[in-house]
């Protein structure tokens, strides 16, 4: 039977368009490509997984907008399982608008995040983490965040959160956290370097920590030593949701119970997440990269 994980954070729509360069202020550019997709980093990490051949469960606010039929639509077709926390809301569904330039892959986005909503955990919480191997996170929606970690513990399951920047309830949600993968934007109180910064989750009782940085080496640690690990180099098409791909891919990888987590296991688990992150920077989107070989749809 396929591993079952609960991600739990924010769900938007993508807009994503492919340009020459960014526009400046009051500049009308044509786009050279279009993808519309659902996004957010719980969601991106849920269809990694799914596509990796895990069970994914994905917890978050979608609503009943017309818009948001395109993300139910986005989910189904990668058999990810939504459960809904906001299933008859009638506002749109968070929207994402995002410009990649072509020739670097970088982007830029203008988004609204799950801050609108301050949601509480869902009845039958504790059968959907009883049912899964391990709950990831990505601190958004915090109470639900929060809960679900601190049942996962309870529950002997694995938990791993994905830090993309310091959000209130952060430093609440640290202590139930086996697993933290944090970007380099990612900046707790008083951290100023990626050392500080994985010091700091561990000082929080966070027992493996990561820090990522683009192209750059990760930076992690377990028991002992911060130590290096260098990412696959690519030309990149599309960086968009590299950091989510990582972390389907890392969830994936890693092994079901925090105890068997040894250093050897934890460097694997990040390489081949580095490998598959890469593979996703190599076509334009966050999905295309899952049925094309690299390069060959360059926006
Ligand atoms: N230009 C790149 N070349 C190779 N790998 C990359 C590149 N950009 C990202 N990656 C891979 O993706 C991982 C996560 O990237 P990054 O640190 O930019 O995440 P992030 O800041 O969380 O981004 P986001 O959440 O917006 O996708 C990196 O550790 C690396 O493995
Ligand atoms: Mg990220």
């Amino acid at each position: 039977m396929a591993a079952s994980v609960l991600f739990a954070g924010l769900t938007t729509l993508d807009l994503v368009q492919s340009v020459e360069r960014m526009p400046s202020p009051d500049e009308k550019v044509t786009a050279l490509g279009q993808a519309i997709s659902a996004g957010g980093p719980a969601t991106n990490a849920a269809v990694t997984f799914s596509f990796l051949g895990g069970s994914a469960t994905l917890l978050s606010a979608v609503g009943a907008h017309p818009l948001a039929e395109v993300i139910t639509a986005d989910l189904a077709e990668h058999a990810v399982r939504l459960v809904d926390l906001t299933p008859g809301a009638r506002d749109a569904p968070a929207m994402s608008t995002i410009m990649v330039t072509r020739g670097t892959g970088d982007r830029a986005v203008v988004s609204v995040n799950a801050a609108r909503h301050d949601l509480g955990p869902p009845p039958g919480l504790s059968e959907l983490i009883s049912g899964s191997r391990a709950v990831h996170v990505d601190g958004h929606h915090p109470r639900v965040a929060r809960a679900a970690a601190r049942l996962a513990r309870d529950l002997g399951r694995l938990t791993v959160l994905d830090g993309g920047s310091w959000k209130p309830g952060t430093a609440e949600l640290l202590p139930h956290i086996d697993v933290a993968v944090v970007s380099a934007d990612f900046r707790p109180p008083g951290a100023e370097t990626p050392e500080a910064t994985l010091a700091f989750l561990r000082a929080s009782g966070v027992r493996w920590a990561a820090v990522t940085r683009g192209p750059g080496p990760v930076l992690w640690q377990g028991p002992g030593e911060a130590r290096p690990l260098p990412v696959p180099a690519v030309d990149p098409v599309d960086t968009l949701g590299a950091g989510d791909v990582f972390h389907g891919a890392l969830t994936f990888a890693l092994p079901p119970v925090v105890t068997d987590l040894t250093e050897d296991a934890f460097a694997g688990a990040l390489g081949f997440a580095a490998s598959v992150a890469a593979a996703s920077c190599g076509s334009f989107g966050t999905r295309s990269w899952m049925r094309a070989p690299p390069g060959s749809d360059r926006g």
